[in-house]
Order: structure tokens, then sequence, then C-alpha cells
């Protein structure tokens, strides 16, 4: 029979069992959910199945027979193309979208071929997107492409190489609603042409959509395999879990009349547009918009990037802020959404990223005081939940989920006032989202302010006070808490009934 099989594999980092003797299969024409919190072992066992990482123990069969895969070359003769978590590690942002789109074509001839033909690259370029129904100019430098662009490119290259085995992992995270369902129509054609699908997401509603079987892990165990169908999405939680999600809902009011953060007319240099808002005391405002509605452009100027003009006041005093420096010294803060490549810094220690921004605090006559940070560091991790080893450990070895806890914890200090967070849920497991969530909420409640960028509607729904809604650059509509429901967020965000719903 058609079917990939990793037998009994486990593997080690430093001493660190990471994953213990996972068996797991996915067949041809399945889509083979993977699931489990952040650190579960998820993304280690498909970087052995992409050749990116060796094996300790264990055997992988294709079609019955047992198969090597020492390099990311082996893994592609034997037809398994990968769409990896850390999207801007993948990509060359020099070159453009159609060379990017090449690099797979040269790198599984072994460099042979010798002449470039950079017409025929463009053109093979435009017919790959065509057939993916993707709209993108390809002679575009990947450097200045979204993340959802840069998704979408790494999506078609893997397709392009006619692949067997696909693996996915957290493929959707940065994509819009249109996006996702572009990309649910590609794999199902992929599916019903015989290729075996391995899908990584922390969406259940999309893992009961599009998977036929799902498996979970916890700790680097296998749980359980089992049809999708069979199971609820409660069931699938506790699984990976271990026990059950409690839910706790917590309605705070806003009692503070005072306004913390003003903003008048700023203008928005990428999008052009000019906007306006308020947020008091102790007021959780949700800024709601499709992704491309101008949300990380507008929380980035609002943090004084990229030379925005208007005027800012905190606490009713008129700040000077053009640049994000004077932004931190007023006390903003943003927690930007492309983690990666602005929030983190891999290749330092756990310990490091989170005391960066408070640095201050840790030096004593230039001197960076290693024990304090380390104390202050632990405090984080614990409050936080971050799953490492210790707080020396350098970030990069950490599962794209916990690197993600770390980088909006640097920034949750006593001496800052004002945050803006822009999709900090990305990425981020089932537990670890409640968690964020109730982090935020009780710095609301010491009478922070907060703007939550994100297009998760219903996260919005279940944290904020007030709700602006963003459509085109500019905000359209405002909803209290109470008012507010996904179909008439929905509705002015997706640019419909504007004239009825603005106020
Ligand atoms: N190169 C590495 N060196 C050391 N430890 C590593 C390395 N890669 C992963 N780990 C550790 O292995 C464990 C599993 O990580 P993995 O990335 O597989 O988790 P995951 O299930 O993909 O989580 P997420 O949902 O957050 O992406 C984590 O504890 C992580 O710190
Ligand atoms: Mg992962």
């Amino acid at each position: 029979m058609c079917q990939l099989f990793m037998k009994n594999i486990s593997k080690s980092f430093d001493d660190v069992s990471v994953l213990k003797s996972v068996s797991f299969s996915v067949k041809a024409g399945e889509v083979h959910a993977l699931l489990g919190v952040n650190g579960a072992g998820k993304s280690t066992l498909m970087k052995i199945l992409a050749g990116d990482y060796q094996k300790d123990d264990g055997t992988i069969e294709i079609s019955g027979k047992e198969v090597s895969l020492e390099s990311p070359l082996d893994a592609k003769r034997h037809g398994i193309g990968v769409v990896v978590q850390e999207v801007d590690t993948a990509l060359f942002p020099t070159l453009t979208v159609a060379e990017n789109l090449a690099i797979d074509t040269y790198t599984s001839t072994g460099f042979k071929m010798s002449r470039v033909s950079w017409q025929s690259i463009k053109k093979q370029a435009k017919e790959i997107l065509n057939d993916m129904n993707i709209e993108l100019e390809v002679n575009k430098p990947v450097a200045q492409c979204s993340l959802s662009e840069k998704q979408m490119i790494l999506i078609a290259r893997a397709v392009a190489g006619n692949v067997r085995y696909l693996i996915l992992d957290e493929p959707t995270a940065p994509l819009s609603e249109k996006e996702t369902n572009t990309l649910f129509e590609i794999i199902k054609k992929l599916r019903d042409k015989g290729v075996g699908i391995i899908y990584i997401s922390h969406r259940m509603p999309e893992i009961k959509k599009i998977s036929d079987r799902f498996t979970v892990m916890r700790d680097g165990k296998l749980i359980i395999t089992e049809k999708t169908e069979t199971a609820s999405t409660e069931q699938i939680i506790q699984q990976m879990l271990g026990k059950s999600l409690q839910q706790t809902e917590r309605k705070r009011k806003v009692t503070s009349t005072n306004t913390l953060f003003e903003v008048k007319d700023i203008t928005i240099p990428d999008t052009g547009k000019s906007i306006s808002l308020t947020v008091q005391e102790g007021e959780i405002v949700g800024v709601a918009g499709l992704v491309g509605a101008g949300k990380s452009e507008t929380a980035r100027a609002l943090f004084g990037a990229g030379e925005a003009k208007g005027s800012w006041f905190i606490n009713g005093k008129r700040k000077k802020i053009t640049s994000p420096y004077h932004a931190l010294k007023q006390g903003l803060c943003l927690v930007p959404e492309e983690r990666r490549k602005e929030g983190i810094l891999t290749e330092h220690s756990v310990a490091h990223n989170l005391s960066l921004p408070s640095l201050q605090s840790f030096t004593r006559f230039g001197w960076l005081q290693l024990k304090k940070e380390a104390e202050y560091a632990n405090r984080k991790i614990d409050e936080l939940g971050v799953v490492t080893s210790s707080s020396t450990r350098l970030l990069k070895y950490l599962s794209g989920g916990n690197q993600q806890k770390v980088s909006i914890g640097k920034w949750i200090s006593p001496d800052r006032n004002v945050y803006l967070f822009d999709e900090p849920t990305k990425g981020i497991d089932v537990k670890a989202k409640k968690e964020i969530f109730q982090l935020i909420q009780s710095l609301a409640e010491q009478g922070k302010g907060i703007l939550y960028f994100t297009s998760e509607l219903e996260e919005l729904l279940h944290i904020a006070d007030r709700i602006l809604v963003m459509y085109d650059g500019e905000f359209t509509a405002s909803f209290t808490g109470a008012e507010a429901t996904h179909e008439k967020i929905m509705q002015v965000a997706t640019g419909g009934m504007l004239s009825e719903t603005n106020g």
C-alpha cells in the first residue's frame, strides 16, 4: 500500500529527549493532521522527515521500503515536500518571487544546470501561480512581500516540485480567510491526485474541515491516531492537554474615564490614510480587520516607526514621538507581527531576549548582571509558561510557539503604559492563548491601555471592551464589546454596509 510510515522514531538534543518512540503514518490521498501543544515535538518529527534533522532511532518506510533521509535533497528525491513554520528562513529575500520559486528545481538537480534562462523561470513561475489561483507579481523581490505572500510562495514552491507527500507546518497562520480557502482548494486537489498531506495547525475548526485522520502528540510521545469525524473538538483538545481546558469567563468593566492614550490625525506612511483614536486607562481596544486591511502598518506608525506624522498624547500631555526609541521612552510598546524578523534574536539566549528591552535594570557601570538577568528571565518563563530546559538556551532551539511567547513576554514590564499587540496569538496553542489573554487582562486591570490588532474576530469578541473596525486603512466602525457580533464586524471589515454601521 502507498504510504509513508515513521516507526518508533526517537530524538534527543543534548540529552533532552524530544521524541520518544513516535510512530506516525500518512497514506496516499489523505490529509493527516498532526496536533499538540507548543513544544510537543511536531516540527521536530517533520524536520526528520524533511531531512533537516537526523533521527537517533527508528525507521522510515515509503510504500513498504525503508528509506534513508540524510539531507533535504534525499527527502526531495523521495517526493517529500515541506512548507516550514519559520517562513523567513526558507526564502531568499533579495531574490524575486520567480527566482525563489525556481530554487528548488536547481537544488534538486544538484546545481547541474549551468545556464539559467530568466525568461523561462518567469514563465514557469507565472504558470505555477496561475494554476494555484494565486495573484502575485513574479518580478517582486521577496523582501517586499507581505508575510502571507511569502507563505503562498513557499506553498507554491513545494507543490510545484511534484510531491508525493507534503508537509504543511502551520501554513494558515499568516493567511487571510480568502487565502486559506484557496489553500484548502489546493490541498483537496492534491489529495484527489493521491498526494499524502501532513497538516499541522493550532486552529481547531480547520482540522475538522480539512483532515481525514489526526494524530495527537504530547511531551514527545504519540497519544492517539484516529479518524477526525469520530472525535469532537473538546476530545481532541483534551488529548492535547492531558486534561480539559477550563473556560473562565471574566468580564471586566472599565471604570476609569481617564484617557491614557490618544492620537490625532496620524498619517500612516504605508497606507496614506489618516487615523485618530483614544484608549482609556484599563481599556482593551480591539482593532479588527482582514489580513491586508492596514492593521500592522497602523500599529507600526503609532509606535513611531516609518516617520508617521500627527499628534500623540499620553495622559493628556502632548508627546513628541518620531521613532520607536521615543515611543519606548514614553512607555509605549509594540509586539510586532513578524516576530522572527523584528521581535526576537534567535541566536541569543532566552534570558537575553527577555531582558533586552529592560536592559538598563540589569546593568551596573555598563556591566550586565547575569544573575539578576537570569532571575528576571526565570520569573517571566514561569509567568508565560515558556517550555525550555533553561533560560540560557538559545532561542532558536525553542519550538515556534514558545518563541512567540518569549517575543510577547519581553515587552511586558511594569514601566510601560500602552501596549500595542499585533496578532499576538499566531502559532500559539489553545492553552497558551488562554494564558496570553489572562496576561493582557491583568495588564488592563493594572490600569494599562491596550490596543489589540487582529484578524481573529473571535478573540476580540472574547477580550475587547471596544472594537474598532479597519477597512482599507481607515476605521469605518466602532462597537462596544457588548454590542459587537461576528456578523456585524465581518460586514464592516469586508467593506459592506458602511453607511448603516458607521459611527
Ligand atoms: N535544534 C534544537 N535543539 C534543541 N532543542 C530543540 C531543537 N529543536 C527543537 N527543540 C526542542 O524540542 C521540543 C519540541 O519542539 P518542536 O519545535 O518540535 O515543537 P512543536 O510541537 O512544533 O511546537 P509549536 O507548536 O510551538 O511549533 C521543544 O522543547 C524544543 O525546545
Ligand atoms: Mg512547530
